[in-house]
């Protein structure tokens, strides 16, 4: 039987709620795995009431549904979930309000999804209280980024630690509802192939790279507090360091997991001071062309400063300290409009110890999270033929053809079913948000420092030039 909960999402007029939670919450619906007495309340400022609500999230949903997972029906019977009560988040009476609309709670707890800017997580969780809407079995979930440095994570952290417990608290990274990324857990994890050569005796360097073609859309005033390393490079890319670099946990479970993925962040090696001319790169798109698409620099984006110094894509040497992974670089890089939209990972093993063959290439495992959903390992085989040509091939594994039958859910989907069944194995723990704001923190400082003002790079290239030479003064380069 699934579990029995309401959901209330605040900020539910947003770009958040409209493409991904209620999308999602949809297609949950369809498949039958929310409570038939489940209830959703979207919140929000505009004075809209049920009907016109209804309107924008049915037009919203079926502009992200496929086609052959909508249909009129389906969405009648989830409609009759779903509505919309105007309120302002700031006023305490509003909760007042809400409470008496929500009545006695159906003996469930509620879900609060704050899908709001962080700047009001810390006034929402204490009306909640005082409305008498956060008891013990209310959980709420955070969405990143959670502050915009160590000290106000804490303080963000320490604001909710005073009304819910941490078992009730779900910090959401939606890079750890992907497919892939949990198939990397189960590919380190349920194969023992990988495990003796997964360090550093046996891999040269990681690369992990979020590459979007996208620029800031109607996010500019977000993004341009935000940039590149708030936005991106302090969850995504760092979770997924995590997952790559981890030791196995004991368990499959929240604590053993998000136990192991907080002692990688701890080891990272600070940047700070210079190092951080010497390791990081950062940059801002110009104007340039994507798909053959004129797009205009990134200064002239809606809500941008026009001197904005914000950067939009960033490239990162970082290292472990630690048995595992001493002397291995993981280079970490994402950009907005860049040439193509891809997220891969990629392990690059040392060559062989002893040439035999003129030819060869070290093996290298690609990973890749998107658009596609494979695994592949590039390995050496000989040319048909006379003599020994050899050419690396790939052994390919599509995620999605071998399980062709089952539909790809979406992460909102497997997130939101963890967050109704309390499970809180993919979401961050508040020491493991912390660990990542404490080395984020002096690179942030480092470029104000030196005032290390972001390079351009034309939009659809692959970034700025000084990406490139960051690998290249070790003979290495991007997998591209
Ligand atoms: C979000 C960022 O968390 O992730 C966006 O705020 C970014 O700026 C997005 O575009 C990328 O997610 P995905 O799933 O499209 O790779």
């Amino acid at each position: 039987m699934t579990t029995l909960c309401d959901m209330l999402v605040f900020g539910g007029t947003g770009d958040l709620a409209l493409h991904k939670l209620l999308p999602a919450l949809f297609h949950l619906h369809r498949d039958g795995r929310l409570h038939p007495k489940m209830r959703i309340l979207a919140l929000a400022r505009n004075a809209l009431d049920r009907q016109r609500y209804l309107a924008l999230a049915e037009r919203h949903c079926r502009a992200q549904v496929a086609r052959a997972d909508f249909s009129s029906e389906a969405w009648r019977s989830f409609s009759e979930r779903l509505d919309y009560f105007a309120m302002d988040v700031s006023q305490s009476a509003d909760f007042g309000r809400l409470a008496r609309y929500l009545g006695p709670d159906q003996g469930c707890g509620r879900v609060h999804y704050l899908a709001t800017a962080p700047h009001l997580f810390e006034d929402i969780a204490a009306h909640l209280a005082i409305a008498g809407l956060a008891g013990p079995q209310s959980r709420i979930v955070l969405e990143k980024p959670i502050g915009h440095s160590l000290e106000s994570a804490r303080a963000i952290n320490a604001a909710i630690g005073k009304v819910f417990d941490e078992s009730q608290v779900f910090r959401i990274d939606h890079y750890l509802g992907k497919e892939t990324v949990q198939n990397l857990m189960a590919l380190r994890f349920a194969n023992a192939l990988f495990e003796p050569i997964w360090r550093a005796g046996h891999i040269d360097h990681v690369q992990i790279s979020v590459c979007e073609t996208l620029g800031v859309e109607n996010r500019g005033a977000y993004y341009d507090r935000s940039g590149a390393m708030r936005d991106m490079v302090q969850n995504h890319l760092l979770q997924l360091l995590c997952l790559v670099a981890m030791e196995a946990p004991v368990r499959f479970d929240a604590e053993a997991v998000r136990n192991e993925k907080v002692k990688i962040l701890e080891a990272l090696q600070p940047i700070s001071g210079l190092d951080v001319r010497d390791k990081t790169v950062r940059g801002q798109y110009s104007a340039g062309k994507i798909g053959g698409q004129e797009v205009p620099a990134y200064y002239f984006e809606k809500n941008v400063d026009n001197d904005s110094d914000t950067e939009t894509f960033v490239a990162i040497k970082a290292e472990i300290d630690n048995w595992r992974w001493a002397g291995v670089p993981f280079y970490l890089r994402t950009g907005k409009r860049l040439a193509r939209k891809y997220s891969e990972i990629v392990i690059q093993f040392k060559p062989v110890p002893h040439r035999l063959f003129a030819d060869g290439e070290a093996n290298c495992l690609l990973i890749r999270l998107q658009p596609e959903e494979r695994i592949s390992l590039q390995l050496m085989a000989k040319t048909p033929g006379k003599g020994m040509r050899l050419e690396p091939v790939e052994l390919d594994l599509n995620l999605a053809q071998a399980f062709s039958r089952q539909r790809r859910w979406d992460a909102y989907e497997r997130l939101l079913l963890d967050v109704i069944e309390g499970d809180s194995t993919l979401f961050m723990r508040r020491d493991e948000v912390e660990a990542a704001w404490r080395w984020v923190d002096p690179i942030l400082e480092g470029w104000h420092e030196y005032y290390q003002s972001p390079r351009p790079y034309a939009a659809g290239t692959a970034g700025p030039e000084q990406a490139h030479s960051l690998l290249e003064l070790h003979g290495r380069q991007w997998h591209d």
